[in-house]
């Protein structure tokens, strides 16, 4: 059936400038608006009562809950996120108001590993202690005993999270023989290359067997705090722990005192529970080495995530289902027409 494109012009409201091309894509189809700052929930609401647009493109500081939506009502039809994470969208209310919430899936994947794998040895391996005993003259020359560390070969990697980021983890972690078993609680798809080689095991049994655990599952009321004081206990005094994925999957207080105490032996952390805050103790734990969330921090995975948010955006200006959509069922509910031809 031909659908009445109902304007030429449609609106895109970013809160911070993303990537090239996102600028150039956007723009060849729809009026781009950046605000250069991150107003907090209060501040994007009020922003789209008054400049109304039809398509939001916030990044995952962005706050994106029920009354930001009803603010971009009647107009706004799509949340383009510029991550794959989209836990600080509410979901739920979105799809209730007919708003399609889109995401940057599998452009990141290998950016996110190879951060993974970064951390994993820097704390294994001690390299950001050996970087600070060097930088204040600590270091008097080569001794046998000195920052020993553990060795990745033969060492168990338990994966929390076995989807495409914790999969390219894990084919990384072969190349240093290491053995891979996961957890998962929604049943991926493991690719075929990894189907003989990984071993599914209980949450339980992974925190005790594993030499390094690395953290992948999304953010939800079910992962919140994931890793709390009992698991960070289950876990052996030599294991390391990891996470690119999002901080509130690990309670951080809990974490502070295992590092203190030596529960384990170290941690290399990308992400943090109250970002960009610390919790009080972290900065000062030598075993930890802390990243300012960068897993995807590369112009290659920046500019494509702005090429995918982009496209999600146009997607919806055009009267399609976003290509990456977490809520299809949305898009069915208000059919939105097409506002550009496309
Ligand atoms: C994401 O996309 O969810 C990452 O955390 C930032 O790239």
């Amino acid at each position: 059936m031909l659908r009445k494109i109902v304007s030429m012009t449609a609106d895109v409201l970013c809160t911070l400038d993303l990537p090239e091309p996102f600028p150039t894509l956007v723009s060849a189809r729809a009026a781009l608006r950046t605000l250069g700052r991150l107003p907090g929930a209060e501040g994007l609401a009020a922003e789209l009562h008054a400049r109304p647009v039809d398509v939001l493109c916030p990044q995952l500081r962005d706050p994106i809950d029920a009354a930001v939506l009803d603010a971009g009502l009647p107009r706004l039809r799509c949340v383009s996120v510029y991550a794959v994470g989209y836990d600080n969208v509410d979901v739920d209310a979105a799809t209730a108001r007919g708003i399609v919430v889109g995401h940057t899936p599998g452009v990141l994947t290998d950016a996110v590993a190879d951060c993974t794998v970064g951390l994993m040895l820097a704390v294994a391996r001690r390299l950001c202690e050996g970087d600070r005993e060097l930088r204040a003259g600590r270091y008097t020359g080569w001794e046998p005993t000195y920052l020993l560390g553990t060795e990745m070969r033969d060492a168990v990697l338990g994966i929390i999270g076995f989807g495409r980021i914790g999969q390219a983890v894990a084919r990384r972690a072969l190349a240093f023989s290491m053995r891979i078993v996961y957890f998962d609680t929604t049943d991926p798809t493991i690719a075929d290359d990894l189907r003989e080689i990984a071993q599914q095991v209980s949450l339980d049994a992974l925190l005790r067997e594993a030499d390094v655990v690395s953290v992948h599952t999304p953010l939800s009321a079910e992962t919140h705090h994931l890793i709390d004081t009992d698991a960070l206990r289950a876990m052996k005094p030599t294991a390391v722990l990891v996470n690119t994925s999002r901080g509130p999957v690990i309670d951080e207080v809990a974490l502070v005192r295992a590092l203190r105490e030596h529960w384990i032996a170290g941690a290399g952390l990308d992400v943090y529970e109250n970002e960009p805050q610390l919790a009080p103790g972290l900065a000062g734990c030598t075993n930890a080495v802390l990243a300012p969330h960068l897993g995807s921090a590369t112009v290659r995975t920046r500019a494509a995530m702005g090429e995918l948010c982009a496209r999600n955006a146009l997607d919806a200006i055009a009267g399609r289902l976003p290509r990456h959509c977490v809520n299809p069922e949305a898009w069915a509910r208000a059919s939105p027409p097409p506002l550009t031809a496309s």
